[in-house]
């Protein structure tokens, strides 16, 4: 049985989290004089000069009813970068524990497991980029306290099967991380609908991608309501600044246009895989369950260099075990899309 105490870093379980100013005072008032600020006002207007919501009350109220879940159930990371580092930070003790990860895949799992000193397991995708179940769980050690998953799969774009993720759910007693960044632009359901049912469950999603707010940095992290108090715990209290909370709880109320521009970019890809295909420097496209496309190309140096003399920037993912040849075509708009087919002719 997978308890969350067990594995949950000693000194995470004891340490008492920062107390802010805004959290000791109970009550109304008028006059602020607890924190800090500057109550001559803000330079950059709208009363940033304030600290913003340290539980983020509102953003997740919200976020709650547009995703169907509780709202203890929400992490707001500054990004979901931000959350990837606390899960770490959270369950592996530096220098003992080790995470499992599945390449080729999302490059912060191994940067942010190198950064607190933990050990990392690498079992390769298999040759269609899905998860080798029963090769994860033998490779399962006492110390392996994550295993991540990431679906759809950057830089493949494929979703990973849903049977093999949960068996791992099922078998493995530490936390399972599915990365969701590019779930809506796939015709999947989010794992969230499955928090109840797996209490090492932990879905990474942002709104870095889909909902076009990559700059304001806004990440989520669904899980059980014990393991989101923790990170809640750990975490820096104002990670998420008032500027973002504010255009965020906007945009929760543009759901039609979200959805429009997803159907756009979902169009556009495969008008974007049906002309790459018929490429003469195009080898493989590989089906995209995201906004990107992976592509295998006759030499992808020099075709990674060439779009890059014309102005155009891709991804080199050739060095990637699994992905020799590749390079990583995010969608663009119609135009973008148009000098991207244009050049790749002329190549
Ligand atoms: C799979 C995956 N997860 C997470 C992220 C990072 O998201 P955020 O911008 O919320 O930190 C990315 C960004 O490219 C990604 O590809």
């Amino acid at each position: 049985m997978f308890k969350l105490n067990d594995i949950i870093r000693p000194n995470v379980l004891k340490m008492k989290p920062y107390s802010s100013a805004r959290d000791e005072f109970k009550g109304s008032a008028n006059v602020f004089l607890d924190a800090n600020e500057n109550n001559l006002g803000s330079l950059a207007g709208n009363n940033y000069n304030r600290y913003p919501d340290p539980h983020q009350k509102k953003l997740k109220t919200r976020i709650a009813e547009v995703k169907g879940v509780k709202p203890g159930q929400i992490f707001l990371g500054n990004g979901s970068d931000e959350a990837i580092d606390l899960l770490f930070r959270m369950v592996c003790r530096p220098g003992q524990d080790s995470m499992l990860h599945l390449p080729p895949t999302y490059g912060m799992y191994e940067v942010s497991a190198n950064l607190n000193d933990v050990a990392l397991q690498t079992v390769q995708l298999t040759e269609d980029f899905q998860v080798p179940v029963e090769e994860v769980l033998l490779n399962v050690k006492p110390t392996t306290k994550i295993i991540f998953i990431c679906s759809p799969n950057n830089p493949t774009g494929n979703l990973i099967e849903q049977g093999g993720i949960e068996d791992i759910l099922r078998a493995f007693k530490g936390l399972v991380v599915i990365d969701e960044a590019y779930i809506d632009f796939a015709d999947a359901r989010s794992w969230t609908s499955r928090l109840h049912e797996f209490p090492n469950l932990v879905v990474l999603q942002t709104f870095s991608k889909a909902w076009g707010m990559a700059g304001l940095r806004l990440g989520l992290a669904f899980a059980s309501e014990e393991l989101v108090s923790v990170l809640d715990k750990i975490k820096p209290p104002y990670n998420i600044n008032e500027a973002t909370q504010e255009l965020a709880l906007q945009a929760l109320e543009r759901e039609e246009a979200l959805k429009d521009m997803i159907e756009e970019i979902v169009q556009e890809r495969e008008l974007l895989m049906e002309a790459l295909l018929s490429m003469p420097v195009v080898e493989h496209v590989y089906p995209s369950d995201a906004n990107f496309i992976l592509v295998k190309v006759g030499n992808a140096n020099e075709v990674y260099n060439y779009l890059l003399d014309n102005g155009i920037v891709v991804r080199n993912r050739s060095y990637l075990p699994g992905c020799e040849g590749c390079i990583r075509i995010s969608v663009g708009t119609l135009e973008e899309n148009q000098i991207l087919l244009k050049a790749l002719v002329e190549f």
